[in-house]
């Protein structure tokens, strides 16, 4: 498909799950037209560091830790908020790195995941119908005909507000997170606070152990600790592709095009459709960028769209997002990842455990089992492993506040606790204590498929 692309021929292709229904599409084009002239939140040269830092993953030598909200919102904007995801990600990733033996790239799903495909585009509530909720970026989440109307506005909002957590993100990344020494306290009082964090206390402490020793060796050349520093890249799922095509810029010593709404982009298991509009507008960008994989894709799908997105097969440019589900898993997985082998292009698989484990829980509340989520990460790394292919990462909805929207894991979340701390916009998200424990997993599993002799075994 060489077709002349630029960042607008994704307009003449059909496009699911975006708004058609902007009262006023002047009003639309006019934001449209200023966001282009903003500047980028990301530079491709970061960019270009992450696909990289992914080719290293495609080849074994590293693995990928993105997770974040399922969808970030304009009210639950805080420097708290950003902080503890930001925290969260740091202690998953020293779990992962000592006990994986692998370095890990840190990719946030933050500073952007605004825009959310529904599976419905109306909502019923007391026999009033309204347009679905669809992400701050699009329209709000109160049940009023105003409210849920498409607003412009919302773009501009939503770039200020990626704006400013980017801006925290790179203080903190840069050593101005005074407490990163103390992440790993952190992670021991988990241990302490939870019986089933117990098993891993001696983990937990070989890890404390090797970073005090790590810092005395590396002490700044006036005698002071030097902050220390880490990089994470953002993500999210480039859906609203008005806002996509604005923010997306011409590099002019290389001539290439990035979207420098973030680092990274995925195309969402609604849109990855081979003639539409989003796989149109991604084939044309240098992001590195993701593709989910559900139940329903053959492998003769997934390599069309490796033929479209990565026709030369850039290490680092593609990851395939496994969501099937914990029973479809082991089904679905084995005859995708046998055509990505004998296909010979490097990609990147790595898992989504929590889009194919969606419930209603007896009270109405939309959850997910923590059993189920590390059931189906269980199955990636089985598959892999059987298909001798690299578990290159995990894909998380996840946050760093104790919020109660999840079932089970460490302090055993149960149906009636939903109520109490239930805040997501959108999908449930594994609470910190959550997340911790099935890093402690993941990390185990990787250390059992990393040694030789549990490989013999
Ligand atoms: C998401 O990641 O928020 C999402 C909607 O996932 P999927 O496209 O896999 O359903
Ligand atoms: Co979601």
């Amino acid at each position: 498909m060489n077709r002349t692309w630029t960042p607008r021929t994704w307009r003449e292709k059909p496009v699911k799950y975006m708004p058609d229904d902007y009262p006023d599409l002047r009003a639309l084009t006019r934001v449209e037209s200023e966001l282009s002239k903003l500047p980028p939140l990301v530079h491709p040269a970061e960019t270009r560091r992450l696909t990289a830092a992914l080719a290293q993953v495609s080849q074994g030598k590293a693995f990928l830790l993105q997770g974040g909200d399922c969808a970030e919102s304009f009210k639950e904007f805080t420097t708290d908020n950003i902080r503890d995801t930001f925290r969260l990600i740091l202690q998953m990733a020293i779990v992962l790195t000592f006990a994986g033996g692998r370095p890990v790239v840190k990719v946030g799903r933050i500073a952007g995941q605004f825009a959310k495909p529904r599976s419905s585009p109306v909502e019923t509530l007391d026999g009033v119908t309204l347009p679905a909720y669809r992400g701050d970026i699009i329209n709000g989440m109160d049940f009023d005909a105003a409210e849920r109307t498409p607003d412009p506005k919302r773009l501009l909002k939503a770039y200020h507000q990626s704006s400013a957590t980017l801006n925290l993100l790179r203080a903190y990344s840069g050593g101005g997170y005074e407490d990163l020494c103390n992440l790993h306290r952190w992670t021991l009082d988990f241990v302490a606070a939870s019986p089933q964090g117990e098993p891993y206390r001696k983990l937990a402490d070989s890890i404390f152990e090797s970073l005090c020793f790590m810092s005395a060796l590396c002490p700044a050349p006036d005698h002071t600790p030097a902050p220390p520093t880490v990089e994470l890249f953002t993500s999210h799922e480039a859906l609203l592709l008005n806002f996509e095509e604005a923010l997306t810029r011409q590099e002019p010593s290389t001539n290439h095009w990035y979207d420098a709404s973030a680092h990274m982009l995925w195309i969402g298991e609604r849109t990855r459709q081979l003639d539409g509009g989003h796989v149109e507008f991604m084939r044309g960008l240098r992001n590195p960028i993701g593709v989910k994989c559900g139940p329903t894709m053959e492998p003769d799908d997934l390599l069309r769209l490796m033929d479209v997105l990565n026709p030369e097969g850039l290490p680092g440019r593609l990851t395939l997002i496994g969501r099937f589900g914990a029973d479809k898993v082991a089904d679905c997985l084995p005859r995708l990842m046998a055509a990505t082998r004998q296909d010979g292009r490097p990609v990147i698989w790595s898992i989504d455990p929590m889009h194919g484990n969606t419930h209603k829980a007896s009270n109405g509340y939309k959850t997910r089992a923590f059993d189920r989520v590390l059931s189906e990460v269980k199955g990636f790394l089985q598959v892999a492993s059987a298909e001798g292919v690299h578990p290159g990462g995990i894909h998380l909805e996840m946050t760093g506040q104790n919020v109660t929207e999840c079932l089970g894991g460490p302090r055993a979340v149960t149906e009636d606790d939903l109520s109490s701390r239930y805040h997501t916009h959108c999908d449930p998200r594994l609470n910190a204590d959550q997340a911790l424990q099935l890093s402690f997993l993941v990390a185990e599993k990787l250390h059992a498929l990393k040694s030789p002799r549990a490989r013999a075994a």
